[in-house]
């Protein structure tokens, strides 16, 4: 066998000659890689464009015309997917050539197919994996069509049949870790060869790997696959390696090369069903394609090969051998049999029939009182439970036991595929993939009893296995049984036990059903759970010894509850033992919610806990929020929702009472700014603050005449809508009302005043000057400049340094009052300053706040001087029912509390530079950034279409918002071209949470529809 077969060299200038010769075309070449030809794209003066194969003589005759011929019908019957071969002007298809030495060579011409290689394609959509798998049954039909038993190649290295030989051969060349793997994908593959000569066999390609698969988009359409390339290495086989073959390769670089396997298997069976036995041996198979890659590249290198195509993908298919040799092959194969429509298991479904029908003794003495037993809801969502509850087993312990108490339980239930927040501990990673997940899934049902419970066997069986799993969160001591069924052999697990209950149990001890095996657990020696009984049925226990997944992937659930059969067919509780997602609550919301109150993201999320600067789906998928700046100490902050709790427990009320917290609360929080702003008035939201210092403002000065900046954004109400740009330029807005008018946004990239303008700022300023003249001369006398420090709803913008003083001076020179809507950007936020007037040196004469102030619980303010506030005293009485309530300034107190004592502010300005920075390289790295603005963590990244026409580019900025929502990552776009990306998290965002968000960004902006979005070439 050769590994090392040199492409032909012929001279360029002979080949045009040979191809004006016989087939009178012209042109340029340009060479294309290839393995064994010598490839090129031949251009036309004309424009058209063909590919010139030479192949060497070495080559068979007849296998080069059994390929023509083939390629000719394929070209047909698969409607172009195949590139069809161009005749000579001879008629002839196959033309041999001599080079100046003599030798003889093949030329060979074919159509040319426009389109993306598909290794190229970065990522690779599941549609387009699904696409494959169709386009590969397609092919596989028409191939198994044509008469079986081409000519046989010789030396064929390439042929999946030999994957054993190359393996073989390879293990001197590889170093031991390769070795090991090498070895074990080998042991597989010869393991099953006898199975694959059951399979029958017909022509196949033989090489669809992805540099031979075609990729185009029609249009705006999705990215399909439009040709298949190369039939060099058609040959006889069974159909599957040719789906097994386009798997290895499609698989390479995808986030979850399994998920990846059964997309493309999806798509083959739902064209062409397979059988159960190509199912079956098709992970083995792509393992040794991998394997066989590997291996010849290796044999390659060692033969002093250095020709990159050779060895192109080796390093992705060593990682992805590696990482599919880590998962149990029937968990694999059982993913690819979910994907066609079966079982995960084969043995499932007739055991799950066996045990719906038979008998079982109790597992526990089960109480009398049917009431005593009842389902502990141990959700995501669960209110008993905190997020972070397997940190401390006695408090865990504690809370579950009296919720068992109030509820009047003396067997608590824990449900089976219920999604648990507990399961979030690091101990609970899973495969790489997903970022989201973790293994959340439970797969057994638990009965919660007080330790020392007895445990029996609910049917006869032999003691397969006792171990201590000793790890913390994991089984402790654990029994596993096994049990022979008519359907066959399975096992039953018990984990949790108490150690000293299974000191005289062996393994192999014949066990009767009803017999006492083990007993309840306690923390520590169960795992350092509460006390309880995990109890899990396992239709195959694969090569798992003493121990067995007890939790799963949520994308994995279905397969893994296909291995574990609903525990309660054993158990026979008469409750809901099974937790189910909830369902239909979108269609709900929209049937009872007003229509333009909008959800985020294509596929909204249904979350339900809130931890850090994280949240949590229903199915425990984590979520880094890099843009709620509400939850401004973090959601869910301990002793903000301590100090709710308590104070609510004792007495919420108006402020028409004396009452301390209201006091407590205004006094600290005036500490927070200029001596002169020393009034604070509470209500509920940043909108009534905003509404409330306008009507200030407009006591004061007895003016109506209100300035605003464009793209800014104050509140939901009438009022604030009038003021409000941002609302009322956009869709259903009425354009400005008599009484306000907007100044320029002081916008430094995209506004009329750029960077390269040093009077930048003072020219904004002016602006504002102009609109009171505009309002003056209108009627409107001045009351009122009302601006956001920095704003957010207008693209992250920080006005440029000397801005914010200027503007106020000729906003009191018109004899209006300043007010500084803070709601987004106040408490620390900007890292520097505690709020964003002081970033300018500037002093409003009027702040409001909202959103942060009170971590998610509704609050709001105004802070005012005194001379102010006494002019709004005018008799008119100013009240709001729930503003300063002793619950609402409790929590405000929290707030301020946690964001002094974790030092949020500082946190802000470190982490916050560290994002700025990493954006910076970014911008530099792609030309779609065009700006990265903001200041601590309020930050922006504006995105262009190419960095000289800057042309904003709103659906680059919504693809990275979506894409990376898969990834675990909340962002959103804002902006009037809602092209720019807003980060404003939390202020406990960690340097580790920055760096996943510039990892995760820096990967979506390698995406070809970030880099281009006509990268991938269009069909026409
Ligand atoms: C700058 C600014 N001001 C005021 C508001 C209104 O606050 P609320 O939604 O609490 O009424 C918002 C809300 O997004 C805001 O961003």
């Amino acid at each position: 066998m050769t590994y090392l077969q040199e492409p032909p060299k012929l001279n360029e200038s002979e080949i045009l000659d040979s191809v004006q010769e016989y087939y009178g075309l012209k042109g340029t070449l340009h060479a294309l890689a290839g393995d064994r030809d010598q490839n090129f794209l031949l251009k036309s003066p004309g424009g058209q464009k063909h590919v010139v194969k030479i192949s060497s003589l070495d080559e068979a005759q007849d296998i080069l015309e059994f390929e023509t011929e083939m390629i000719t019908r394929l070209s047909r019957d698969t409607n172009g997917l195949i590139p069809n071969i161009i005749s000579a002007t001879s008629g002839s298809s196959l033309i041999t050539l001599q080079n100046e030495k003599g030798d003889d060579h093949w030329l060979r011409i074919l159509e040319f197919l426009p389109g993306s290689l598909l290794a190229e394609i970065n990522p690779r959509p599941d549609a387009l994996l699904v696409n494959l798998g169709e386009r590969m049954a397609e092919l596989g039909s028409v191939l198994g069509a044509y008469p079986d038993h081409p000519p046989p190649r010789i030396n064929f290295e390439w042929a999946l049949g030999q994957a054993g030989n190359i393996m073989e051969t390879s293990l001197s060349v590889l170093d031991s870790t390769q070795r090991a793997l090498i070895e074990l994908t080998l042991k597989d593959f010869l393991g099953n060869e006898r199975e694959f000569l059951g399979l029958g066999s017909q022509i196949i390609h033989g090489d669809v790997n992805d540099h031979n698969v075609l990729v185009s988009r029609d249009k705006e359409g999705p990215v399909q696959i439009s040709g298949i390339i190369d039939l060099g290495d058609a040959h006889s086989a069974p159909r599957v390696f040719d789906l097994a073959i386009a798997i290895a390769y499609g698989i390479l670089g995808t986030a979850d090369p399994l998920v990846s396997a059964s997309r493309i298997t999806q798509g083959y069976y739902a064209t062409q069903p397979l059988l159960d036995i190509e199912v079956d041996v098709l992970m083995t198979l792509v393992c040794a394609r991998l394997g066989q890659s590997v291996c010849i590249a290796s044999l390659r290198r060692n033969h002093g090969d250095t020709n990159p195509y050779h060895l192109i993908s080796e390093t992705d298919a060593w990682k992805t051998l590696s990482l599919l040799s880590e998962i149990p092959r029937q968990v694999s194969t059982g993913t690819l049999r979910h994907a066609c429509g079966l079982d995960a298991c084969p043995q499932s479904a007739p055991l799950r029939t066996w045990l719906a029908g038979a008998e079982f003794e109790e597992v526990l003495t089960l109480p009398e009182n049917s009431h005593a037993s009842g389902i502990l809801d141990l959700s995501i969502s669960s209110p008993g439970l905190d997020g972070r509850d397997s940190d401390n087993a006695e408090t865990f312990t504690r809370r579950v036991f009296e919720r068992m108490q109030t509820d009047g339980l003396t067997l608590g239930i824990g449900r089976f595929m219920e999604p648990r927040g507990f399961y979030l501990a690091d101990t609970f990673e899973g495969r790489p993939g997903d970022p989201r997940e973790k293994r959340t899934i439970h797969l057994g049902i638990d009965l919660f009893q007080i330790a020392g419970t007895p445990i029996q066997a609910p049917l006869a069986g032999r003691v397969h296995s006792i171990r201590d799993n000793h790890n913390r969160l994991d089984y402790g001591p654990t029994v596993i049984l096994e049990h022979s069924a008519p359907v066959g052999t399975f096992w039953t697990l018990y984990g949790h036990l108490e150690k000293a209950s299974v000191e005289n149990l062996n393994t192999g001890d014949s066990i009767d059903a009803g017999q006492a095996i083990a007993r309840i657990g306690t923390y520590p020696e169960n795992g350092d759970w509460p006390p309880h009984l995990h109890f899990q049925i396992i239709a195959d226990l694969m090569a798992f010894e003493g121990d067995f997944p007890g939790v799963a992937l949520p994308r994995d659930s279905d397969v893994w509850a296909s291995f574990c059969p609903d525990p309660n067919l054993i158990l026979g509780l008469p409750l809901e033992t099974t937790y189910s997602e909830p369902q239909g609550l979108l269609e709900r919301r929209n049937n009872i919610l007003s229509p333009n109150l909008h959800l985020s993201y294509e596929t909204p999320i249904h979350v339900v806990r809130g931890k850090g600067s994280h949240l949590f789906d229903t199915l425990g998928r984590s979520y880094l929020d890099c843009v709620n700046n509400v939850a401004h100490v973090g959601h869910e902050h301990p002793r903000v929702v301590d100090a709710a709790q308590r104070q609510i427990a004792v007495l919420n009320t108006n402020s028409r009472y004396l009452h301390s917290t209201i006091v407590d609360y205004a006094e600290q929080l005036s500490e927070l700014f200029p001596e002169e702003l020393s009034v604070c008035l509470f209500v509920n939201s940043g909108s009534e603050a905003n509404e409330l210092a306008l009507r200030m403002a407009k006591a004061y000065t007895g003016g109506t005449g209100i300035a605003v900046l464009e793209g800014g954004y104050h509140g939901n109400t009438q009022g604030l809508i009038e003021v409000s740009h941002y609302k009322f330029t956009s869709s259903g807005g009425n354009g400005p009302p008599p009484w306000t008018h907007a100044a320029l946004v002081p916008d430094e990239f995209r506004g009329r005043y750029r960077r390269d303008n040093p009077s930048r700022a003072t020219r904004y300023a002016e602006d504002v000057g102009k609109a009171f003249r505009h309002l003056s001369s209108a009627g409107q006398q001045p009351a009122a400049f009302l601006s956001e420090s920095l704003l957010s709803c207008a693209g992250q913008i920080e006005p440029p340094q000397g801005y914010l003083t200027a503007a106020y001076e000729h906003a009191r020179a018109s004899g209006a009052l300043c007010i500084a809507d803070e709601v987004q950007v106040g408490f620390g936020r900007l890292g520097s300053h505690m709020w964003g007037f002081e970033t300018q040196g500037a002093i409003p004469d009027i702040v409001t706040l909202g959103k942060p102030m009170g971590n998610g619980h509704p609050i709001g303010a105004v802070v005012t001087t005194r001379e102010i506030a006494e002019a709004f005293d005018n008799g008119m009485e100013f009240f709001s029912s729930f503003g300063g309530n002793p619950v609402s300034a409790s929590i405000g107190l929290a707030v301020l509390d946690v964001l002094r004592d974790e030092k949020l502010q500082d946190n802000a300005a470190t982490v916050g530079a560290i994002i700025r920075s990493e954006l910076d390289t970014l911008m530099r790295a792609h030309s779609c950034v065009g700006d990265v603005r903001g200041r601590g963590l309020f930050l922006g990244i504006e995105f262009v279409d190419s960095s000289e026409a800057l042309n904003p580019a709103p659906q680059t900025a919504r693809y990275v918002v979506e894409y990376l929502k898969k990834r675990g990552i909340l962002l959103s776009c804002d902006g009037p071209d809602h092209n720019v990306i807003k980060i404003k998290p939390p202020m406990s965002f960690s340097e580790t949470d920055a760096e996943t968000l510039i990892s995760e960004l820096n990967q979506v902006l390698v995406h070809d529809l970030v880099q281009s979005t006509d990268h991938i070439q269009s069909q026409n």
